[in-house]
């Protein structure tokens, strides 16, 4: 089973930020999960929440911000003064950090709130830009985004996300195409899950910061979890091989 660091190492580090990142990239994990919005001016920007208010000093929506204007605010001092000065990072910056590290990277579309035309087009070209497209797997609850990947790269890895249970999700994983279901810890095990897994999908599964848990999915033959505490989670597997 691999280990994907969740918003980089975000039980230690502020979610999402160069810092996180950084600490990530020194790890023996198989991967590392980040989100991606698109701002006023289309770039792409990592943060988690389509608002920059829980974490960062700012207020309002990446959406209706240029990148000169959501750089002046603060996203690390949230979390502790120690990470005070830390900015909002570009897609760029963050696939800079793991250029010549051995993670896979699993980059997540937050389009599913609001529509971020021509934000597929523009994560794949930077992916593309920086030499890393078979490094990657490209994620989102928005299964038309999903969608869209397989159509405009067809041999880049992409994966669906689920809150929910939807029932022969195997079926529904070869029809959008998808390479992978990224599933909710408590949909995990079951049963439109298992039968999956019998049948060769690959299953991820966010977010398991608890041993108990990740025992189970052990058991249960998941391809990775994603998890906030990456060093826990690593001292697990080492104790179980
Ligand atoms: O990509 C897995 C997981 O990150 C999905 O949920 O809300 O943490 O982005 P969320
Ligand atoms: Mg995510």
């Amino acid at each position: 089973m691999k280990i994907y660091a969740h918003r980089g190492y975000s039980a230690k580090y502020p979610e999402n930020t160069l810092a996180a990142f950084r600490a990530t990239a020194e790890l023996p994990v198989d991967g590392v999960e980040f989100d991606v919005h698109l701002t006023a001016d289309q770039q792409v920007v990592v943060i988690h929440d389509e608002k920059i208010d829980r974490t960062s000093n700012g207020t309002g929506y990446v959406k209706d911000m240029t990148l000169e204007e959501l750089r002046k605010f603060d996203y690390g001092a949230w979390f502790t003064d120690e990470f005070s000065g830390e900015v909002i990072p570009t897609l760029a910056e963050v696939l800079e950090i793991f250029k010549e590290t051995h993670h896979h990277i699993n980059i997540e579309l937050k389009s599913d709130i609001f529509v971020y035309a021509g934000l597929e087009e523009l994560v794949l070209h930077e992916v593309e830009k920086q030499g890393m497209l078979e490094r990657v797997v490209i994620s989102s609850f928005d299964h038309e985004a999903v969608k869209r990947v397989a159509e405009l790269s067809p041999d880049v890895e992409n994966a669906a996300l689920f809150v929910n249970m939807i029932l022969d999700v195997a079926e529904y994983q070869e029809k959008l195409p998808a390479n992978a279901l990224h599933v909710f810890l408590p949909t995990a095990v079951r049963k439109t899950v298992l039968e999956a897994i019998s049948k060769g999908s690959v299953v991820r599964v966010w977010t398991v910061n608890e041993v108990e848990y990740a025992t189970q999915l052990l058991q249960i033959g998941v391809d990775a979890i994603f998890t906030d505490e990456p060093e826990k989670m690593l001292e697990f597997l080492s104790s179980v091989k």
